[in-house]
């Protein structure tokens, strides 16, 4: 089993401002999708509500603190292990890689247990009250590199832990 992040951050890891994107990258939405597209997602509740409906043809996992929380079209669990867990029982169908998508608490809370990361970086400084950890060069390795220019300056990087 894989464990991956998926995430898009800015030269000063902004990740998110008010509960959205800071940014609309085409081509990074759609790397997004080719990528998850048929896997095993898990998120945060504001990221599921942030989104605003599940993603087709995934697993959607939903982490809350909120037992009565229900929503249409994705599994809840209480805590990231146990969705981790839930995935496990499903790679038959999902596959073995596990994506996390988000958002910053959940991506903290995860940098130790990650694998791979995919980390699409803006080079441009935003505004944003949601962060992404730094890297750390000592744990993670960067194995693939692709440069873009449009709309803005921009990088698919790809990191797997040492
Ligand atoms: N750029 C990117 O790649 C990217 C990716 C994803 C999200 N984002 C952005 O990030 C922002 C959302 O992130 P966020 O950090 O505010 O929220 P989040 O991580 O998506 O969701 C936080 C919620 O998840 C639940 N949660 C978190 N840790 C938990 C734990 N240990 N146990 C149980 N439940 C837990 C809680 O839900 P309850 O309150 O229901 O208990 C908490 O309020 C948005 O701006 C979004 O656009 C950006």
């Amino acid at each position: 089993m894989t464990l991956s992040h998926i995430v898009a951050a800015s030269q000063n890891n902004v990740i998110g401002v008010n509960n959205d994107l800071p940014w609309n990258i085409p081509e990074d939405m759609k790397f997004f999708r080719d990528k998850t597209k048929g896997r095993a997602l898990i998120m945060g509740r504001k990221t599921f509500e942030s989104v605003g409906h599940p993603l087709p043809k995934r697993l959607n996992v939903v982490v809350t603190r909120q037992p009565d929380y229900k929503p249409e079209g994705a599994v809840v669990v209480s805590s990231v292990e146990e969705g981790i867990e839930l995935c496990k029982t499903k790679v038959d169908d999902y596959g073995d890689e596990i994506f996390i998508i988000g958002g910053g608490q959940i991506f903290k809370d995860t940098m130790d247990i990650v694998d791979i990361i995919y980390l699409t970086r803006i080079h441009r400084d935003y505004d944003g009250d949601i962060l992404y950890p730094d890297v750390d060069p000592e744990k993670f390795e960067e194995v693939e590199r692709r440069d873009r220019e449009e709309p803005v300056a921009f990088s698919f990087l790809t990191y797997r832990k040492k």
